[in-house]
């Protein structure tokens, strides 16, 4: 039986995504390299050095390890002043109302994010109010499709992983989330290919999904 439920951030809670393509675009024109929205959409769901790498496919040479660090942190500064002006307003419709009505269902609720900056966006949109743990990039090694972020996420609740689902909007999430052999909810760009055992495009979608749980007597 499910009893939580582990989202992903950027693309599900919250529409980071398009933000991450303008911080990497600025940053390729700026390096005159060509970055298109494909390349932008492959971007998804991995981690910020693997990303770099398909930001830089284009340019004509290669790069040190030392420069590369340096245009991953430029990025990250470019990202960050854009997450400035993030507000509630700026959560994916239906976020928090349905994470809302999940834990008065009875559901453990947890972020199973890469980004290293989902603290500053969960603050920001207040979304950090409804759940019982965060694992983000910070307390990961390996970025997705491996499963640590979702294992790490249902360890901090204490629930086993075959009584967890994990939300993503990137195929990398949802192949994390099966590695970690748990039941699989694809949103939006993900939904589009049939990733999941469950594909939805609104979050009010999920709700269907999980039905009140028993109270434990
Ligand atoms: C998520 C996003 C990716 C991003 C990664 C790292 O997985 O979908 O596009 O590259 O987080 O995010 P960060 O905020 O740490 O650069
Ligand atoms: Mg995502």
């Amino acid at each position: 039986m499910i009893c939580a439920v582990l989202f992903d951030l950027d693309g599900v809670l919250v529409d980071t995504n398009a933000l991450h393509f303008l911080a990497w675009k600025e940053l390729a024109d700026h390096l005159g390299i060509p970055f298109t929205p494909e390349q932008g959409n492959r971007c998804r769901g991995i981690s910020r050095m693997a990303s770099l790498e398909i930001v830089l496919e284009q340019a004509d040479r290669t790069y040190t390890q030392a420069e590369k660090e340096q245009f991953a942190a430029e990025k990250n500064r470019r990202y960050q002043s854009m997450l400035e002006d993030l507000t509630p307003g700026h959560t994916t419709p239906g976020a928090g109302s349905v994470l809302q009505e999940l834990k008065r269902r009875g559901y453990r609720l947890a972020l199973a994010s890469g980004s290293k900056n989902a603290a500053l966006i969960l603050a920001r949109t207040g979304l950090d109010r409804w759940l019982d743990a965060v694992a983000d990039g910070t307390l990961i090694t390996r970025s997705k499709p491996d499963p640590e972020v979702f294992l790490t996420a249902a360890g901090l609740l204490g629930v086993p992983p075959q009584q967890c689902a994990g939300v993503d909007d990137a195929l990398a999430g949802i192949q994390a989330a099966k590695s970690a052999g748990m039941m699989t909810v694809a949103f939006g760009e993900a939904a589009l290919h049939r990733a999941g055992e469950h594909n939805i495009q609104t979050l009010e979608e999920l709700l269907p999904l999980f039905p009140f749980l028993e109270a434990t007597p």
